[in-house]
């Protein structure tokens, strides 16, 4: 009886299939959020507004669409800037060889190159050096424009004043 395995190998491959493809963002498949909270991480590293993405299981290799770059301020003074394409390598607990996120330190804009998550801290690395946040900083994905600032006030672009902490409610 040869059936059972081609039928285990046929439930495999379609079972499979879905990954190699790219998919839409609206569509049944997982959105890039959940396929973030499939290899552990918060779905805050990544901003609203993906588009599409695909990614490669072999290898983990991804692309994700945003229709534009993103920029917004995240805890307290850091801006953040997100190319309309961002590439990398996603393995449980860690994305590796990012291309496409900037972080403002001081006066430079440093390439994000690796996010780790270790336990309730995400570690951010520019390779020189790396900061340590919170994971509960990123439950909820930041807005482009105003990050989180913008909860209340969905139409309104506030990009400064993080630091300030004012409520506008
Ligand atoms: C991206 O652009 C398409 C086409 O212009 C538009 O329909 C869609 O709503 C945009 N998506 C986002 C998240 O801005």
């Amino acid at each position: 009886m040869s059936r059972v395995p081609i039928l285990i190998a046929s439930f495999l491959f379609l079972f499979q299939l879905p990954s190699s493809f790219a998919v839409a963002g609206e569509s049944d498949s997982p959105t890039a959020y959940s396929l973030l909270q499939s290899y552990n991480f918060p779905v805050g590293i990544l901003p609203k507004g993906v588009v599409a993405y695909d990614l490669d299981t072999s290898t983990g290799k991804f692309h994700a669409y945003f229709n534009d770059s993103c920029s917004f301020s995240l805890v307290g003074s850091y801006q953040l800037n997100y190319k309309s394409t961002i590439t990398g390598y996603i393995s449980e607990n860690k994305l590796t060889k990012l291309s496409g996120i900037k972080v403002k330190v001081l006066f430079l804009w440093l390439n994000i190159v690796e996010v780790m998550r270790k336990g309730d801290e995400m570690e951010f690395s520019v390779g020189i050096t790396s900061a340590n946040f919170a994971i509960q900083e990123f439950l909820e994905s930041p807005q482009c424009g105003c990050g989180f600032e913008c909860k209340d006030s969905d139409s309104k672009l506030e990009m400064f004043g993080r630091n300030s902490f004012v409520s506008s409610s």
